[in-house]
């Protein structure tokens, strides 16, 4: 049995939660290999919603174990938070069903204050973080001064560590950003509580999915953001400080490449994104609250992490092209089509124009897509509700047509459209 991986095609938000909750009802174990709890993944079970940052989603089905690799920044607050929440939901999280790897980084109070400073200080080329410390904790563990989950193992040494990282991290908060210095024993006491409760669940998980895989059970990839939030291959710098990419999981999982299996892309019917930074076929007014949602539904475009609205806008082409090749996506899950429901014509970006030029590719990726003008195709829309359909012929011929050049452009097949935020709304093809 292989290793799968579940991607998002754009800059995160695209319904990865319920694409990974539907896979891993077969899956053996199912990890996160990035990011941290700037994540935010929804996944609706009959009346319940659930909300998950940190821990796998795949987890909500009992036969799954949740892993968190190595390539995640975990902060431990929230982390046993979530665990709070989904013991309050009767899904059962110990140690025989969380394994969170011994080389994953840790993310302090210190590292979020630095967050808050450093996007104060970009004033108005702010990034629009989550504001959850992630790219300070992933700049320490570049810089090879980050806290790594094995360290919660000692106590006393790992009380010195916290105390010592937050006295350093106090110098530069207040040296050079005027910013109020924290506490290092109230942080060091308030991360040694968490080192006691999170003792038993710090493993190595390289070997554990090795192991697994190795055995013949399957192991699902669960990557969080999008391919354009890429810290390498994204909308730079307006990107997170991670790789959720693909590629991004043979490191943040300690895996080698022997037991690839399918690389599913997720991918909305149209195109958001939170926080700053380009995007070519942003809509605005009317036409965008159409898109987003009145922030009535759990399901509306509005931040599953921070709450706030998400700028919307129709599907780029150009855009998924770029994310099938950086990822090697086997297929495509196409989400929200039944938003589409309802409008006259819906547009799709084919190419991009620039002094004269058209470009059906990026010509050095996506970082600077200010000179780009999007090529729409309109295609006439439907009027149906989708959210009872349940197989491709029901579907009207306008929302099939779609969805045939959907997987035209991208170059892949589409192997699943979600039409709802339930577990059953969705349609196999
Ligand atoms: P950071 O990851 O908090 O540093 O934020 C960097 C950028 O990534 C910002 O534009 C965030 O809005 C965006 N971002 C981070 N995590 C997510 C996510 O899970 N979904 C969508 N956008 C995200």
């Amino acid at each position: 049995m292989p290793l799968d991986i579940i991607i998002g095609t754009q800059w995160g938000d695209e319904g990865k939660g319920r694409v990974v909750d539907m896979l891993s009802a077969r899956a053996d174990l199912v990890a996160r290999y990035n990011g941290g709890d700037n994540a935010g993944h929804t996944v609706t079970v009959g009346t319940q919603t659930f909300k998950l940052h940190q821990i796998p989603s795949g987890i909500i089905h009992p036969s799954a174990v949740g892993v968190i690799g190595n390539g995640v920044v975990i902060n431990p607050a929230t982390l046993l938070a979530e665990m709070e929440m989904l013991r309050g939901n009767h899904i059962e999280v110990d140690a025989r069903r969380l394994r969170i790897s011994h080389a994953a980084h840790l993310i302090t109070p210190a590292h979020r204050a630095l967050d808050h400073a450093q996007e104060q200080a970009r004033g108005k080329s702010q990034i629009g973080t989550t504001g959850r410390g992630i790219g300070p904790a992933y700049t320490d563990k570049a810089a090879r001064m980050g806290i790594r989950m094995e360290e919660m193992l000692d106590i006393p040494t790992f009380r010195r560590r916290i105390e010592s990282h937050v006295e350093e991290a106090n110098q530069v908060l207040a040296g050079l950003f005027r910013a109020e210095a924290l506490d290092p024993q109230t942080v060091a006491d308030e991360y040694c509580g968490y080192a006691e409760t999170l003792h038993d669940y710090i493993t190595d998980t390289s070997a554990l999915v090795w192991g697994a895989l190795r055995k013949g059970q399957s192991v699902l990839a669960e990557g969080a953001q999008g391919t354009l939030l890429d810290i390498d291959h994204g909308t730079y710098p307006f990107v997170t400080s991670s790789n959720p990419t693909a590629p991004g999981v043979l490191p943040g999982l300690g895996v080698g490449f022997g037991y690839i299996g399918r690389i599913i892309g997720v991918t909305k019917a149209f195109q958001s994104r939170v926080g700053a930074g380009p995007f070519p076929t942003e809509v605005l007014g009317d036409a965008a609250t159409r898109l987003r949602g009145t922030g009535s539904n759990p399901w509306d475009e509005f931040g599953t992490t921070t709450g706030r609205p998400r700028r919307v806008g129709w599907l780029d082409g150009v855009l998924l092209r770029y994310a099938v090749r950086i990822n090697g996506l086997s297929e495509l899950v196409v989400t929200k089509l039944d938003v589409l429901s309802g409008l006259r014509m819906v547009k799709i970006c084919t190419a991009y124009r620039a002094n004269g030029k058209e470009y059906n590719d990026l010509p050095m990726g996506p970082a600077d897509l200010s000179p780009f003008e999007p090529v729409y195709e309109e295609m006439p829309g439907w009027e149906p509700d989708l959210t009872g359909v349940r197989s491709w012929s029901d579907l009207p011929q306008p929302a099939q047509n779609y969805l045939e050049r959907i997987a035209e452009i991208s170059g892949i097949s589409v192997c699943q459209v979600s039409v709802g935020p339930e577990r059953e709304q969705v349609v196999d093809l």
